[in-house]
């Protein structure tokens, strides 16, 4: 198969979907790999790097659309690139279609088939492999950035984040236990911060108490415990989801002057709209702002800051599915595999996942699953 690594063109875009240790695995296979020029360049991974490992570098998109028989990136395909898609060519990347009607229509008219990796599930039929590294990303840079703008001069508490002899260290709340709040939470207690999980699924508490072993309280989260822990914490993470819905706005806009002034609060769930009533969406170039002397942090692409480690792990979970498309042809892939069939979203000019087609307000079609088998 001929497999196409254009050069991702969304703004302040720096990973590529095809690193060079993944093109060496396509090529040993026997593949062929065209890589746009300068795909990897702003992480450091030069043409050179990609023709030592067998890949053709093709100076333009438009080289790489026209040959390739699947095309494999990072972020959705922008109108340019949409426009460049062709019938039956295979597009494997993140989508995020629920809400983006203007892609779903440029998918479709090209007759492209296009699986989504945030759709992909587990082998338990819930889990969403493709995503968790981001979300692992996430939870960890959470610490990161919030011990930094715990800084006085960055309008923080002024406290640091393991102390020091004698003094006491930060007071880390973290909201919601699942991938990114245990990330954020092992990041945080490993700085040597009082860490405080907030969970209400009673497997996962389990899971986490018993991980941490009293290195973190797990708590129940209620309306109680989160007004208590909030009022004394020095950085805050909002790491909850409810699959398929909006972030819940578990901090009120009143509880903000109940805390110590300068808390922060780093929203990962900005994404899902975010889990504060004061959130709202920010980005790297201008990442913070301040309400109620409390610095929000809301940026929806967190893993955007480290393209380096966010590409790496993001080929770990995506080459295993991309060899097997390339091995076995779209059609023989997702047949072999229902978890992969769920990556599904568009094919052949129709949407082919329930969900994505409630939320576009668009017909769902089986076709594409009959027509791979
Ligand atoms: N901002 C970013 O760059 C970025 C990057 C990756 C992921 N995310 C987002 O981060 C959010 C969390 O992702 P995840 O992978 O950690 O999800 P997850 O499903 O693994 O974990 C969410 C956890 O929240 C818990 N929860 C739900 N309601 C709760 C409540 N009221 N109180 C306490 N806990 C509650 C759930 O039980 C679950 O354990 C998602 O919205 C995801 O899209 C954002």
């Amino acid at each position: 198969m001929i497999i196409g690594v254009p050069k991702e063109i969304k703004t302040l875009e720096h990973r590529v979907g095809l690193v060079p240790s993944s093109v060496k695995e396509f090529t040993t296979r026997g593949h062929t790999v065209l890589v746009e020029k300068d795909a990897g360049k702003a992480i450091n991974f030069t043409d050179e790097h990609y023709k030592k490992v067998g890949a053709e570098i093709c100076d333009t998109p438009e080289e790489i659309f026209q040959r390739a028989d699947m095309i494999v990136k990072v972020k959705e395909p922008q109108p340019q690139e949409c426009a460049m898609l062709r019938e039956d060519q295979v597009l494997f990347t993140y989508l995020h279609l629920a809400a983006d009607p203007v892609q779903a229509k440029g998918l479709m008219d090209s007759g492209c088939v296009a699986i989504a990796y945030e759709t992909v599930t587990g082998r338990d039929g819930r889990s969403l492999p493709l995503l968790q590294p981001m979300s692992e990303i996430a939870g960890r840079l959470s610490i990161t950035v919030g011990s930094d703008l715990l800084q006085k001069h960055k309008g923080g508490t002024g406290r640091l984040i393991g102390g020091v002899p004698g003094v006491r260290p930060a007071e880390v709340l973290i909201i919601g236990g699942g991938v990114s709040g245990f990330h954020a939470a092992q990041m945080a207690t490993g700085l040597g911060a009082n860490v405080t999980i907030l969970e209400r699924d009673n497997d996962r508490m389990r899971f986490l108490d018993e991980y941490f072993h009293g290195r973190a309280n797990i708590v129940y989260s209620n309306t109680d415990t989160l007004e208590k822990f909030a009022r004394h914490s020095d950085l805050i993470v909002g790491a909850v989801l409810i699959p398929g819905a909006s972030a819940p706005r578990l901090i009120k806009k009143d509880m903000l002057p109940t805390m110590i002034p300068g808390t922060v609060f780093v929203d990962i769930a900005i994404d899902q709209g975010g889990c504060a009533e004061t959130s709202k969406a920010t980005t790297h170039d201008k990442p913070t702002f301040v309400i109620d002397n409390v610095v929000h942090y809301c940026v929806a692409n967190m893993p955007g800051a480290v393209p380096l480690t966010s590409a790496l792990a993001l080929n770990h979970s995506v080459l295993p599915y991309a060899l097997k498309l390339a091995d076995h042809g779209w059609k023989k892939a997702i047949l072999d595999d229902p978890n992969f069939r769920n990556g599904l979203n568009v094919c052949k000019g129709e949407i082919a996942h329930r969900e994505v087609a409630d939320s576009l307000g668009l017909n769902f079609s089986e076709a594409p699953r009959a027509l791979a088998a």
